[in-house]
């Protein structure tokens, strides 16, 4: 019997392949072949089969032979032949051997007012000038783009970010430092999972608790610093045993919402330099800030102790998990080397996407058109708060996606069960607490006002002020 599989794609218009191995005459492995395609649904009803002469040709047998295997499996019920259509797959042909299983849902029912930090508003996300964008990419790509990706990332990107980051974050690189990689938290993955970097990582005392699950997963021991009202306490940081990095957020602290002050900015660059250490500077969402000009980047302090990390997940899309690194010289190989021989994790089309977005300005536009829409929001938050809840104080507002309101000590819990019970998704400051932190936890509601659809919004904070605790009494 012929060893092999047939490809009847041309045939068909679709691809089938027919395992024709085994043991057995011809006729009979065939008729199995078929039926077993026909079972699995392979050969959906109604599917038409190459005339018998032809299929004979393909496969390399005698006419006969496939001529009596069609007749058998019409017998049989699994085919019917009709004058003048041909033999095609009978209609219904018996249970397949995958029955349909309807798809369970991802999530849970989602809520009915999404107020959770973590995503831009996804309805403005680019899609006519992100498609135009990738049309002339994809025009003006030479061949060997389509090739195996260079894990460095496409130098055309690469070249983009780098006036980019040096003109809005002042960032000082140039491309040859800029590793292309799909998101913070994979950035997190290649320089400790990669064992670029080795723990202790003194980290924020209040952060993403995913995060610091990924760090746990390389083993990295993760050192709490203390916040204030101006950021994290880098004096500290020199205090820290065996501690010779820290991951920041300088720009906007995630998530309680202020920028590090400038004098600690300094301190900590100098404890870098001092230690041989570095900063690990998480740049989440720098572009958005409302009531001046943004933050720049501490990595342009000192590009050689300072790990710059950026993400398209706040500006543009979660969904496109794009995302770079600014590196110093020294760690430019080790990092290459942990991401593997090939692009294996960012595409290739995205990213020439991504360079065209940039080059032709449309980047900028869109970070000043939601920097406007995001203003807008935050203002009715503090306006929605100021009307309803004038005792709550909304803390982290100059910039970025989300905010906190301080709530009076002791009624977190209640106001966190109080918005589940109304469908409200939202986190209280607890879930962000570092399990080690000593400083002294705050209560607080953190309210993310990017996601809600536009007439969404006005309801979801309505909502939102039903559940905050009163104003304690005069008594209290
Ligand atoms: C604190 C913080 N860092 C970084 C990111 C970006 O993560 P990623 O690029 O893995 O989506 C986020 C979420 O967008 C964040 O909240």
């Amino acid at each position: 019997m012929v060893d092999s599989w047939v490809n009847l794609a041309e045939r068909l218009g679709s691809d089938l392949h027919l395992e024709l191995a085994g043991s057995g005459g011809r006729r009979s492995t065939l008729i199995r072949a078929l039926r077993e395609a026909v079972r699995d649904g392979r050969l959906a009803p109604g599917t038409r089969l190459p005339p018998y002469r032809s299929l004979a040709a393909d496969l390399g047998l005698a006419r006969n032979t496939v001529a009596e295997a069609y007749s058998e499996l019409v017998a049989e019920g699994w085919l019917v032949a009709r004058q003048g259509s041909g033999t095609q797959v009978a209609p219904r042909t018996g249970p397949t051997r995958f029955p349909h299983v309807p798809e369970k849902p991802a999530h849970a029912a989602p809520p009915t007012h999404n107020l959770r930090q973590g995503q831009p508003d996804a309805a403005s996300f680019p899609r006519a000038a992100w498609l135009a964008a990738a049309r002339r990419a994809l025009n003006a790509a030479p061949n060997e783009a389509f090739g195996p990706g260079d894990p460095r990332g496409r130098h055309e990107l690469r070249r983009a970010l780098a006036e980019y980051l040096t003109r809005a974050r002042g960032v000082r690189t140039t491309p040859e430092r800029i590793v292309v990689c799909s998101g913070f938290a994979h950035a997190l993955r290649l320089l400790f999972g990669g064992r670029v970097l080795r723990g202790p990582l003194a980290v924020e005392s209040y952060g993403l608790a995913f995060h610091r699950a990924i760090l746990e997963e390389a083993s990295v021991r993760t050192v709490p610093l203390p916040l204030d009202e101006r950021g994290a306490l880098t004096d500290e940081l020199a205090s820290l045993k065996g501690v010779r990095a820290a991951l920041l957020t300088p720009a906007h602290q995630f998530p309680t919402g202020g920028p590090l002050h400038p004098q600690r900015r300094v301190s900590a660059v100098d404890w870098a330099r001092t230690r041989d250490g570095l900063i690990l500077e998480d740049d989440y969402d720098g572009e958005f800030r409302y009531d001046r000009e943004p933050v720049g980047a501490v990595q342009g302090l000192d590009p050689e102790r300072v790990v710059y990390i950026g993400s398209l997940s706040k500006s543009l899309s979660p969904a496109l998990r794009l995302g770079w690194l600014v590196l110093p010289e020294h760690l430019v190989t080790s990092v290459l080397t942990a991401k593997g021989q090939r692009e294996a994790w960012a595409s290739v089309v995205d990213q020439l996407t991504l360079a065209e977005f940039i080059d032709s300005g449309h980047y900028d536009r869109h970070i000043r058109r939601m920097r406007q829409h995001y203003r807008t929001r935050r203002d009715r938050l503090v306006a929605a708060l100021a009307a309803n809840a004038p005792h709550i104080a909304p803390t982290g507002i100059a910039a970025g996606l989300h905010a906190v309101l301080r709530l009076p000590s002791g009624t977190e819990d209640s106001a966190v069960t109080a918005a589940a019970r109304q469908s409200i998704a939202l986190d209280g400051l607890a879930a962000f607490r570092h399990p080690a932190a000593t400083m002294p936890a705050h209560d607080g509601l953190v309210v993310g006002y990017a996601t809600p659809s536009d007439h969404g919004y006005g309801p979801a904070l309505e909502a939102l002020c039903r559940i905050l605790p009163p104003a304690p009494s005069p008594a209290d």
